[in-house]
């Protein structure tokens, strides 16, 4: 009987609770607040459409609930926690999560080939803030070197954030004409090298656009010819770089294998990052040839370029790599790779001229009409060599074979369509 009125009461109390906290999420639903009708009509477009982007480089499979369910339940959301300093100095871990930042930085830089003994790096705002990174430290490292200001080189097909953070940190750029698949010309390259300048080297490691990689062992062939030029070579891998790791392709991104000092990656891209974040890795030895600006308050010399820096973003990360990790990691970059392959041998059946490059998930085609464009979100690029206008899918992981399907579909419908119009 005692045990009857405990179970009655737990049944109430539980009846209770849940129907006031269906009455608070109805009052939300409800209209009573303007500013959270305006809130929700966002979010509905925002997962309306989420499932339809093929055209960019953005995982949609966000797989971070459970991370804020325990953030909200923690009562962190009511904190302002800031990694200011250095993950691998950090002296006073109180109010920053330097530790998760740093353990995460440890956890991706062997998959990158860096000795654990010889690592730093940090988590970054986005790719763009890891390409600033990389071009600001192997400015300085040369300088330190060589006490000479280096020429960035870069291919005129790598993302434009490597011109902008050049001409942002007035350092001469030479741009390298690309073939059109979208990788540097290493016989270009060779012309415009300058002889007397130290040289710093932006490896595109998945172009935005047609996902060309450099040929690194090219222009290494074109370096080893002179052999007085100081060399820093930073990877600007910031879709690629996140999932080749754990395929097949995994020595194109070791710097054991492919010698480079740094290397960026967006976290939003392939890791599923639900805002924009990135990784930005490098050696203890280029961080130690930095400019020593001490900052007494860290303790230390801050060598990074933002002062302060997300907290939450490294603990997300932390998440993921104990709850998706290797294994998962491994399943989604690979899946991602057989949709892409399939993807094109599809279109080619249907005789849509396509182009897949190696070791890419980013399948670019002729442009279809605006309307198929538009419902599946593809941005449009140009190449005369390649007919003119162009699109691309990006087949990120929650481009699923049946979403492709759809489009191949659509994309049949209206072959036909013309052909029929046409005779
Ligand atoms: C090759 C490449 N590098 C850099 C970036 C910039 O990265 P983020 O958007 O993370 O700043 C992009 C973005 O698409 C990219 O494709």
């Amino acid at each position: 009987m005692r045990f009857m009125k405990k179970t009655m009461c737990c049944l109430l109390v539980t009846v209770l609770a849940f129907g006031f906290l269906r009455a608070s999420s109805y009052a939300l639903e409800a209209g009573n607040d303007p500013a959270v009708d305006r809130l929700n009509e966002f979010a509905d477009m925002v997962m309306e459409e989420k499932g339809q982007s093929f055209g960019y480089p953005g995982n949609q499979n966000v797989q971070l609930t459970g991370f804020y369910e325990w953030l909200i339940e923690s009562g962190l959301d009511t904190a302002i926690v800031n990694n200011a300093g250095d993950p691998f100095n950090n002296t006073d871990p109180s109010l920053n999560a330097l530790d998760f930042e740093r353990e995460v930085i440890e956890f991706f830089g062997p998959l990158y080939g860096f000795d654990p003994d010889n690592l730093w790096g940090i988590v970054t705002f986005s790719g763009t803030d890891g390409n600033n990174h990389g071009i600001y430290f192997g400015s300085k490292y040369l300088e330190k070197k060589t006490q000479q200001q280096p020429v960035v080189y870069v291919s005129d097909a790598a993302h434009y954030s490597n011109m902008r953070l050049a001409d942002l940190q007035n350092l001469d750029l030479v741009l390298i004409p690309s073939d059109e698949h979208g990788c540097m010309i290493p016989e270009e390259f060779e012309k415009l090298l300058v002889k007397d300048r130290p040289a710093l080297i932006i490896y595109a490691m998945g172009t935005t656009f047609k996902g060309g990689i450099d040929d690194q062992e090219a222009i290494n062939a074109v370096l080893a010819k002179y052999p007085s030029i100081e060399v820093y070579r930073h990877v600007d891998a910031a879709l690629f770089g996140g999932f080749l790791p754990y395929t097949e392709y995994r020595d194109a991104v070791n710097r054991n294998v492919q010698p480079y000092d740094s290397i960026a990656i967006s976290g939003h891209k392939f890791f599923g990052m639900d805002e924009p974040a990135g990784l930005f890795l490098t050696t203890m030895e280029i961080k130690e040839n930095q400019n020593p600006y001490n900052v007494t308050y860290l303790n230390g010399s801050m060598p990074m370029i933002n002062c302060s820096r997300s907290a939450i973003a490294p603990l997300k990360f932390w998440w993921m790599i104990q709850h998706i990790g290797i294994e998962g990691f491994t399943e989604q970059a690979n899946g991602m790779l057989e949709r892409a392959a399939w993807l094109k041998g599809e279109l080619d059946k249907l005789g849509w001229r396509a182009w897949l490059e190696p070791m890419s998930n980013t399948v670019y085609f002729e442009r279809p009409p605006e309307e198929i464009a538009e419902k599946y979100m593809l941005a449009p690029d140009y190449d005369e060599r390649l007919g003119g206008e162009l699109s691309h899918i990006v087949v990120m992981q929650h481009v699923t074979e049946e979403g492709l399907q759809g489009f191949l579909d659509d994309l049949a419908d209206y072959m036909e369509e013309s052909t029929a119009a046409a005779a």
